[in-house]
């Protein structure tokens, strides 16, 4: 990414799920910004080189299924970061799941990993991103406006965030925070790749209208773009990046 905000530099941004992928390019291209990152991962060997890789980072190690804990570690992320002022609700896992074998107890799995920790993430930095007059960026998926199989749960959790990123901007509206959904389409991250073969890859390439891979950088750059105040006006809208799929 070459775009410079210099509004960002020094501003303090929580990335969930930010050792690696989406959020990992988002990290690297705030770092070059001149922002500070609060990193929340579950993977602490990932997060913990990120940290000693990047300028400003800081990893804390969180399950964010658990609130309590998760709160617990921005709380203590923000000792060293101070206060957070732009949130960025990235972290979730497309893992498949057969329709006939979703049992309750997975359905409520699936659903803290892909949507509860945005509601109560956001609502433990509330009070920064009023402060800081921020912005919240969330990260939703193309899979569920095309009516995904084999991923009901996620493909649900994915569209709340549709309406969650809607109300949540008239929430903090008022308070002159800015709110936004990015949806990217599939992108080429390590564990995307590991797990494209030639024939999911060219059926891909037949549905874009572009051709050429998404890279987890091309989604990190409308990220920053919607965090920066270039996006002063945007707010309560959905970004796709996608190739032009949907
Ligand atoms: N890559 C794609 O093709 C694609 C497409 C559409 C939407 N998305 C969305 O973009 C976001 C990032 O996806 P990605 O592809 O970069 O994923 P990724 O698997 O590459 O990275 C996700 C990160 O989140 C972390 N994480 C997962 N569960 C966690 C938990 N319970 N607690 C704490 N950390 C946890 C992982 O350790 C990992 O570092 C997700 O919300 C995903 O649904 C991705």
């Amino acid at each position: 990414m070459s775009a410079l905000y210099p509004d960002l530099a020094g501003r303090v941004a929580l990335v969930t799920g930010g050792a690696d992928g989406i959020g990992r390019a988002t990290v690297m291209a705030l770092a070059r910004q001149g922002a500070r990152c609060l990193v929340l991962d579950i993977d602490a060997g990932k997060g913990e080189r990120l940290a000693a890789e990047a300028p400003g980072v800081v990893f804390r190690r969180a399950d964010l299924r658990d609130v309590a804990a998760t709160v617990a570690a921005i709380r203590d992320g923000e000792q060293a970061t101070g206060p957070v002022a732009l949130l960025v609700n990235n972290a979730g896992h497309d893992e498949r799941h057969a329709f006939t074998e979703v049992t309750p107890d997975y359905w409520d799995d699936r659903l803290a990993v892909n949507l509860r920790h945005f509601m109560f993430v956001t609502q433990a930095v509330a009070p920064g991103l009023r402060a800081g007059r921020g912005a919240v960026v969330n990260l939703a998926s193309t899979s569920w406006m095309q009516g995904a199989v084999n991923l009901i749960a996620y493909t649900t959790a994915k569209s709340a965030v549709i309406g969650f990123t809607r109300s949540l901007a008239r929430e903090l509206g008022p308070g002159g925070v800015r709110v936004n959904a990015v949806t990217p389409g599939w992108v080429m991250t390590e564990r995307q790749r590991a797990a494209a073969t030639a024939e999911r890859l060219a059926r891909a390439a037949e549905r874009q209208a572009l051709p050429g891979e998404i890279l987890p950088e091309d989604v990190a750059a409308m990220i920053v773009f919607l965090l920066s105040g270039e996006a002063r006006m945007c707010t309560g809208q959905n970004f796709i990046v996608d190739a032009g799929v949907v």
